[in-house]
């Protein structure tokens, strides 16, 4: 019996995040309080956006952020199969229709190519109003490529980056929004860094970081330019709700953690860089495909994701996964492709679809990643995998 398993992923917690908690603990603000626009400022430093908004997951971030960029019934968003559900029923929550583009199968994000040709394909009333590309394991997007097609569609962006906080694409923060409209960051325990259950979302439109804000506590504002009553301006008490939004608010208990979390990024990021490189050099020669970082970008390494590159790889895939089990080394797959849900699947999704995601989810498998991973524990994962491959 294995006594104690190791995840894919963990979160990078010590002393001082419980420190931090104590002292916000005896600050009374448990809730909107000074937390919250400290961490944003702090997020929008180190993106090098103008405005963060702070909401209590990654999934209300998408949906506020498809919302303020003017996303109503029926209009159509299109993502990626390869990702968290998320990322799709963003645009459900609002009324709206959601379809894929499928993955390049070598990078796992995007294929750029088969969007363009949908795009030139598609009808001008059946064109998107959103795409929201994701940064698949902290990889990022070539988003510059994709903001040209933008202007020539016209559609909006929306960068999924709820694995991305602190990658780089040519130089640039993800998060800059220089070749989107918005970026969205998770703060899940299992995220580079994590404030429990949380997000952000950032942006440089000023109407954007508006709507943002109201939507993310009720389509509420107190702010006295912004009252449709002018004359109650005078009353402190006064507010207004002007649409309706959610109660999607950060508190300031995530918040304060998230502050201290912000502290060890560069660790945390370095770290997890280091524990890639071994994996893929010491996974090297096996029937995998590794993962494929371009030389004009930074991963975050959220996942490893392996691929199974044999005839018949799923079965494979399921024996590998129960062989690193039997050991004490948790797998995962990221992730069972969005349109083959059932729930999406009774939208007229069907296998076939979108072949590139389906054939990654049929041979991948992403294994231990995490800053605290031991070095002892890295070693034993390779060596079970190679060991594993020997019969192949
Ligand atoms: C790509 C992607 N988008 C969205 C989400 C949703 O994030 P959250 O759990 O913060 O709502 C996740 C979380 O796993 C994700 O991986």
């Amino acid at each position: 019996m294995v006594k104690k398993y190791i995840y894919y992923s963990q979160p990078t917690l010590d002393a001082s995040d419980l420190s931090c908690l104590n002292k916000v603990f005896k600050s009374n603000f448990l809730t909107q309080g000074p937390q919250i626009p400290l961490f944003e400022k702090k997020i929008s430093d180190f993106v090098n956006s103008k405005f963060a908004v702070g909401l209590n997951s990654a999934t209300s971030a998408l949906h506020a952020a498809c919302f303020s960029l003017g996303f109503r019934k029926n209009d159509i968003l299109w993502t990626v199969p390869n990702t968290f559900v998320g990322s799709a029923n963003c645009a459900k929550y609002l009324g709206g229709k959601v379809d894929f583009v499928d993955i390049n199968y070598t990078t796992k994000n995007i294929d750029i190519e088969l969007l363009e040709k949908k795009l030139n394909n598609t009808s001008k009333k059946k064109l998107p109003k959103v795409l929201v590309t994701v940064d698949f394991a902290g990889n990022p997007v070539s988003q510059d490529k994709i903001f040209k097609l933008s202007k020539k569609y016209k559609f909006k962006i929306i960068e999924d980056a709820s694995h991305a906080l602190g990658a780089l694409y040519k130089k640039e923060k993800v998060g800059s929004c220089r070749w989107c409209d918005v970026t969205i960051f998770s703060f899940h325990p299992v995220k580079t860094i994590t404030t429990g259950e949380g997000g952000v979302a950032t942006t440089n439109s000023k109407n954007i970081y508006e709507n943002l804000k109201m939507f993310r506590t009720h389509g509420i504002t107190r702010e006295k330019n912004k009252l449709i009553n002018k004359k109650e301006s005078k009353k402190n008490w006064y507010y207004e709700q002007q649409f309706l939004g959610f109660n999607y608010r950060l508190t300031d208990i995530a918040a304060s953690l998230g502050l201290n979390q912000m502290k060890k990024i560069g660790k945390i990021l370095k770290k997890r860089n280091k524990i890639a490189k071994f994996y893929s050099k010491n996974l090297k020669g096996l029937p995998l495909l590794l993962p494929i970082v371009e030389k004009t970008s930074f991963s975050t390494f959220h996942l490893f994701s392996i691929s199974i590159t044999l005839s018949n790889p799923e079965k494979i895939q399921k024996r590998m996964h129960d062989y690193l089990r039997s050991f004490g080394i948790l797998t995962n797959l990221h992730y069972l492709p969005v349109h083959l849900h059932p729930y999406y699947k009774k939208q007229g999704f069907k296998i076939n679809d979108f072949p590139n995601a389906e054939l990654h989810a049929k041979s991948s498998l992403s294994i231990p990643i995490y800053p605290n991973l031991k070095f002892e524990s890295q070693k034993k994962i390779v060596g079970l995998i190679k060991n594993f491959f020997k019969k192949y």
